[in-house]
């Protein structure tokens, strides 16, 4: 398929795996930019920016296709060196970064210079066209559906991606709630030029982490998302787990008084804990609703060749027998 994601990043399917952290190892990319899609390193998974390096360096062994790298801005417990993450990000040769969180002006000139194409992930039509306004070369619009930071506004991917279309000159790709070949034919329908999937990604085969991660995604419906840090305007939608409602009760307690402190305990050092020793009690973790149409661990490049499949089968057949009709009518 082709669009305008496609010509951009130079990929055959219009299919992105977003940044994921403790996830977004080079296997995982290298099995989507295998698969035809786009992979992304996730760059602050990697301690140091050396680390990342060494990452980079691991997936061009593992795939000759192109692949990119995650620089997420959000408040952490220390902030990260990110001149020198950027640094070893053009020194590794890398052709896209996926930003995401506040905004990555500070760092495009910088990037561009270095021929590399920066996808903005934001939440809002607003945090978009200031995306567009100073440079970025796509973005990737995450809907309120989303695993991870869906931000403040609540507007899901129905209203979200055709308020996204009706502004933007740039391509745009959909995020939150993809999962099948039925969401790729929607969100193209609804204006967008391709998709980004975090949770579908985690329950493959490819994905490096616990099996009881990936069990837990297929075991969970629709309903079983927590939005966690609201009163911090650092919303978080996480798997729900007796320590999420540990934390959403510590949230109620402290009410106006919380600080970032208060959840320590659930928030901090989790990611490693459940994604590599399978500890799912250990603390919050992001997924999204979509996890309700997630019921099997395939392998990425089954997973892609299925939904691409599903596609054309919902384009050339279900969507053109309904216009044919139509037409006939
Ligand atoms: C476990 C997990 C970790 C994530 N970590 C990051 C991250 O470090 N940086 C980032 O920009 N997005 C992160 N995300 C968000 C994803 O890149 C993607 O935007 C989101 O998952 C899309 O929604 P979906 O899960 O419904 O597909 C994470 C998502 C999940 C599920």
């Amino acid at each position: 398929m082709k669009t305008r994601i496609t010509e951009l990043l130079g990929i055959e399917h219009p299919i992105i795996q977003g940044g994921m952290h403790f996830v977004g190892f080079a296997e995982l990319a290298a099995a989507v930019s295998n698969a035809g899609g786009l992979g992304i390193i996730t760059g602050l998974t990697q301690k140091t920016p050396a680390l990342l390096a060494r990452e980079i360096q691991r997936c061009r062994e593992m795939t000759n296709k192109p692949f990119g790298v995650n620089l997420t801005f959000l408040p952490m417990f220390s902030e990260p060196p990110y001149p020198e993450y950027i640094r070893v990000i053009i020194e590794g040769g890398i052709k896209i970064v996926e930003t995401a969180g506040r905004n990555p002006q500070a760092y495009l000139l910088q990037l561009k210079d270095a021929g590399i194409k920066v996808i903005h992930k934001c939440t809002s039509v607003r945090f978009a066209l200031k995306a567009e306004s100073i440079g970025c070369d796509a973005v990737s619009v995450d809907g309120f559906e989303c695993g991870g930071h869906p931000g403040e506004d609540d507007v899901p991917n129905f209203i979200l991606l055709p308020r996204a279309a009706e502004v933007l000159k740039i391509p745009f790709v959909a995020s939150g709630g993809m999962a099948d070949g039925r969401s790729l034919v929607a969100a193209l329908a609804l204006g967008a030029d391709g998709i980004n999937m975090g949770t579908r990604f985690i329950a493959t085969a490819d994905a490096p982490v616990h099996d009881r991660v990936k069990e837990a995604i297929v075991a969970a419906t629709e309903l079983d998302t927590r939005l966690i840090m609201r009163g911090l305007r650092n919303t978080e939608r996480v798997l729900k787990s007796a320590s999420v409602e540990r934390l959403l009760e510590i949230e109620r307690e402290k009410g106006l008084a919380l600080t970032i402190a208060d959840l320590h305990e659930q928030v901090a050092g989790v990611y490693p804990r459940v994604m590599i020793n399978g500890e799912m009690e250990a603390g919050a973790w992001s997924c999204g609703m979509v996890a309700g149409l997630i019921h099997d661990v395939p392998t990425v490049k089954e997973l892609i060749n299925r939904i691409m499949a599903e596609a054309e089968q919902l384009i050339n057949v279900r969507l053109s027998n309904m216009s044919r009709q139509v037409s006939s009518a």
